[in-house]
């Protein structure tokens, strides 16, 4: 019998608010400037300084992605917001500058390399597991995941390599990202580019000491060459652009390995936090998801060639990127006069596709609210633009199957070995600050099974 009740979300707004009540309201959480009304309609549009426009209607959505592409780039700025830490990577860049960096990448993700990269992750779980099993009492889960997808992308991006001080540059990001998050609410609102922002003069000690780390990791390992199985690191380094034969230099390779570590850690993080604060919400759901990971695993930590007979595990990642997608807002400016959804968008409009409402748009989904594992059953029966985790187009996550894969194997391990209850009276409660957390942590109790 599936639950009947709600797992946790944010009120959206009923009332519309003033400019002041929504800087104020965005600097506690920016999902709560989006309008309960983005949850019914396909389309709502206000102003805020500048003229924007929230779009939940697929076929629009599909039109800013894939077949208009070049009229919405990402919007100045979420760019402003990210060059200071990662450059003109393959995240910021546009046109030609973006179009060779993704050529050059494309085969760092390739099924194969992803592949090889599995017993890392695998070694993580267990890792995690040891850490589950030494703390008495209950345990921020949160806390653990955002540990151990950092374990994950430091050994895969730099691994072993004695120059790379992984918790220097941890705590690099951690204090940029606690930085861009105050001002990314100006950049949402489209405030005037007048309005002085922090983020302008923020070229902090932190994001000069992560590049230094950074440049040094690379300089050693162009030095020494590959070894053994190649991680991230010596994929990029051997990445050519098929069509104009470019390699990255050293500063493109340390932007692009910086973005790999900025863009995936505390995203895939998230989906594990939520997705076991999800199972723990709904026993039936976590007692079937455990069912599934003893029958294949037998005591092991999951495997890369175990993913693919864990699909009830991969079903709760996947709702748990709906209910909770990391990346709950995309923000476009539109750079020529338009028509979305019958509306006109003019030349310099904010466009912003918030994935969080898509994701729980009545027109999409029915029992948006609920936690319902099984509705990822059939994948076809999902209409493509209306769930995305990931983007979709040209520019949709070069990371994603990384990221699942990642997901599957330590939730199945993590799954298999322990029972989690929630804590009471601790539920999180959904903020995003760049990324959709759970604020105040997952908290949970785990027992051996
Ligand atoms: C569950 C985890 C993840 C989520 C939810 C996620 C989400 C996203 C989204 C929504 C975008 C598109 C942004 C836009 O169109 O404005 C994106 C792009 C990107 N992601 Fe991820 N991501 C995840 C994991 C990763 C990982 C593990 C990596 C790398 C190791 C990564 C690297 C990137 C890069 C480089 C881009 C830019 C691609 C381009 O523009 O060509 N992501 N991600």
């Amino acid at each position: 019998m599936p639950s009947q009740q709600i797992p946790v979300h944010v009120p959206l707004v009923k009332e519309p608010m003033s400019l002041l009540q929504s800087l104020s309201a965005a600097r506690k959480n920016l999902l709560s400037i989006i309008p309960e009304i983005a949850v019914t309609q396909p389309m709502v549009s206000g102003r805020t300084g500048k003229r924007w426009h929230m779009v939940m209607d697929p076929a629009s959505i599909k039109r800013m992605l894939l077949e208009n592409l070049d009229d919405y780039p990402k919007s100045i700025v979420t760019k402003n917001l990210l060059r200071p830490a990662i450059g003109d990577s393959l995240f910021i860049a546009e046109g030609a500058h973006w179009r060779w960096q993704r050529r050059a990448a494309a085969p760092v993700f390739s099924h194969r390399n992803v592949m090889n990269l599995a017993p890392i992750m695998s070694a993580a779980a267990d890792r995690s597991c040891a850490r589950i099993a030494a703390a008495s009492g209950a345990m921020d889960m949160a806390d653990d995941m955002v540990r151990t997808t950092f374990d994950v992308i430091s050994e895969v991006t730099f691994s072993g390599d004695g120059s790379f001080d992984a918790t220097a540059v941890h705590k690099s990001i951690d204090a940029y990202i606690a930085q861009a998050g105050r001002i990314s609410l100006f950049d949402m609102l489209g405030f005037p580019d007048w309005v002085p922002r922090p983020g302008r003069m923020f070229s902090g000690p932190a994001i000069k000491q992560m590049k230094r780390v950074a440049d040094a990791a690379v300089e050693a390992r162009r030095a020494r060459g590959a070894q053994g199985v190649p991680d991230l690191l010596d994929l990029l380094l051997a990445g050519v652009d098929p069509e104009t034969k470019r390699r990255m230099n050293t500063a493109e390779l340390r932007d692009n390995l910086l973005t790999f570590i900025v863009a995936g850690h505390e995203t895939t993080a998230l989906t594990m936090a939520w997705s076991l604060y999800l199972c723990a919400f709904d026993q039936s759901v976590q007692d079937r998801a455990r069912a599934e990971a003893q029958s294949v695993l037998n005591g092991r930590a999951a495997s890369g060639e175990d993913v693919a007979n864990l699909p009830y595990i991969r079903m709760i990642a996947d709702e748990a990127l709906r209910l909770y997608p990391p990346a709950a807002m995309l923000s476009r400016t539109a750079l020529k006069e338009d028509t979305l959804c019958g509306r006109k968008i003019r030349a310099g409009d904010t466009v912003i596709i918030p994935i969080y409402a898509l994701h729980r748009n009545r027109l999409l989904w029915p029992e948006a609210d609920h936690f319902r594992p099984e509705r990822f059953a059939d994948k076809k029966a999902i209409e493509r633009y209306a769930y995305l985790p990931f983007g979709d187009g040209p520019r949709i996550c070069i990371g994603a199957s990384f990221a699942l894969q990642e997901v599957v194997i330590i939730l199945a391990t993590l799954l298999s070995r322990f029972k989690f209850t929630p804590v009471k009276g601790r539920d999180p409660k959904p903020v995003m600050i760049i990324t959709l957390r759970p604020e105040g942590g997952v908290w949970l109790q785990a027992e051996p099974v």
